[in-house]
């Protein structure tokens, strides 16, 4: 077997990943990044960006809606061709992957598809596309091998009538009902796109309420919206136990919240509740790192217990989010390069929703603030008391700022609203840099701008603000 001797070599050229082979060789470093599928991996190709493609073409139709109640003279019928909208998509994510590549060969990255598998703490096997075998041999490590969807038992996908999110992104055709097991990320997103096309939705939820790890009360706003749809169903406390694929669909037994066995026919089954780390068949147990719930144990500096491997993204647990993985991949690069006094920290890691309306986050919610022990002000402004959001005819949702008490420091800002993933990074933006309530109170905003929404929730946590009544 041929030998190949490199400093440097990143598994996974997701956004952590590839990211992670782009700072490296920024900073001088020689890369080698191993991909066995497709460059920008699950988040560019068979999650974000395709999902975010999708859910956003479906919410032209309620711009036909709206225009028709403007005076436009527009109906829609909901009907759409999949396959149009599909080619679009994927025409757009080649687009995206063929970016990278043209970036990291600028960048002086080697890129290799093949399959990695690990001998030692300083050996992989490489074996690529053509099934040619080589030994490579590296100082420094970088896992970046991401996670995939977790099956349950009974439901098998088959990406036909059983789908992951990746056959959920890639209907050819608009279901007549699906069932969505998992009222979570992935459930709710794909499930916002597919009722605005006209689907009817059936998500089954465990726990008592959808999207469970989130802020309940920016949660009911999005569920009050799904409520007024005739189409939406939504039920929780509720399990899926086993289906029979049928010839025209699928037959689904579920116990519902009286603990009573019922059966529910869909079209298709989208099983979303949760994902898994991808740690299975790549040698992990050759490299002695240690693993917690299968994700691989890391440092702050993103370093395994063995020092010369390091893992990032969502192979490593916690928020399983693109931007997370890319940080983490930054830092993995800063640590590497030397010179550098680089730790991760998620204190101001944004979330975002991308259901109708957006969920955005980021820092303590109310809660995990009184958890450590802080006194907490409070300030909340409704869009519907905006400019902006009624001139746009989104006015659903509101801006939260939670607030210490003692020094006036932003501790978090939530929102639920139109655009609230690009309204969260102001909210980072204050977190990250220290800034205090009148620090966003006193920043001139632009009106009318959406972001005004933002600096009167500010200045309602002192009771000031100027559009509602304190
Ligand atoms: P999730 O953890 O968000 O949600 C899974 C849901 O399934 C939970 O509500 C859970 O209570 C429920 N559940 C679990 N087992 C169940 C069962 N047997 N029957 C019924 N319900 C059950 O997981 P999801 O949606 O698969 O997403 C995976 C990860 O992907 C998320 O943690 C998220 O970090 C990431 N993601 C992020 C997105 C974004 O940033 N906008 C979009 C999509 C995914």
């Amino acid at each position: 077997m041929e030998l190949k001797k490199i400093d440097n070599v990143i598994v996974g050229a997701g956004p952590g990943g590839y990211v992670c082979a782009i700072k490296m060789a920024q900073l001088g470093k020689k890369v080698l990044l191993i991909e066995k599928e497709k460059l920008g991996g699950v988040c560019l190709n068979v999650g974000c960006i395709p999902s975010k493609a999708l859910i956003n073409a479906s919410k032209i139709v309620d711009k036909f809606k709206f225009a028709s109640e403007l005076g436009f003279s527009i109906n829609y019928d909901e009907k759409i061709d999949m396959l149009k909208l599909q080619s679009w998509k994927n025409k757009m994510v080649n687009k995206l992957t063929s970016g990278i590549a043209t970036l990291l060969k600028a960048n002086k990255v080697e890129v290799i598809y093949g399959n990695a598998y690990f001998k030692d703490r300083n050996h992989l096997e490489l074996t690529d596309n053509n099934l040619n075998k080589t030994l490579i041999e590296f100082e420094n490590l970088v896992i970046a091998t991401g996670s995939s969807p977790i099956e349950i038992p009974n439901f098998k996908f088959d990406e036909d009538k059983i789908l992951s999110s990746t056959g959920g992104l890639n209907l050819s055709e608009v279901p007549e009902h699906i069932v969505i097991i998992g009222g979570g990320y992935i459930g709710m997103e794909i499930g916002t796109f597919l009722l605005k096309l006209g689907s009817k939705i059936t998500i089954i939820e465990a726990t008592s309420n959808i999207l469970p790890t989130s802020d309940q009360e920016l949660v009911s706003i999005v569920l009050r919206k799904l409520k007024r749809n005739k189409k939406a169903n939504i039920l929780t406390n509720t399990k899926a136990k086993d289906c029979i694929i049928k010839n025209n669909g699928v037959e689904i037994t579920i116990i519902n919240d009286k603990g009573i066995e019922e059966k529910v026919n869909a079209d298709k089954v989208l099983v979303a509740v949760g994902r898994k780390p991808n740690t299975k068949d790549i040698g992990i147990e050759n490299l002695g790192i240690e693993l917690e719930k299968g994700f691989i144990k890391v440092n702050k500096k993103m370093q395994t217990n063995i020092s010369n491997i390091y893992a990032i993204g969502d192979v490593v647990g916690g928020y399983m989010l693109a931007h997370k993985a890319s940080k983490e991949g930054i830092i993995a690069a800063e640590v590497i390069a030397g010179g550098y006094k680089s730790e991760f920290d998620n204190y101001a890691m944004p979330s975002v929703i991308f259901t109708d309306p957006e969920i955005a986050s980021v820092g303590l919610t109310e809660d995990e603030a009184i958890q450590k022990g802080y006194k907490i002000k409070v300030g909340r402004f409704p869009f519907a008391a905006l400019g902006k959001s009624m001139a746009i005819g989104e006015t659903e949702g509101f801006v939260k700022i939670i607030i210490n008490e003692e020094n006036n420091l932003v501790l978090g800002l939530h929102i639920v609203g139109y655009d609230a993933s690009s309204l969260i990074s102001e909210g980072a933006l204050a977190i990250e840099m220290g800034a205090t309530a009148e620090d966003m109170a006193l920043t001139i905003h632009p009106h009318p701008t959406l972001p005004e929404a933002i600096m009167e929730a500010a200045e309602a946590s002192f009771g000031k603000a100027i559009h509602i009544v304190n």
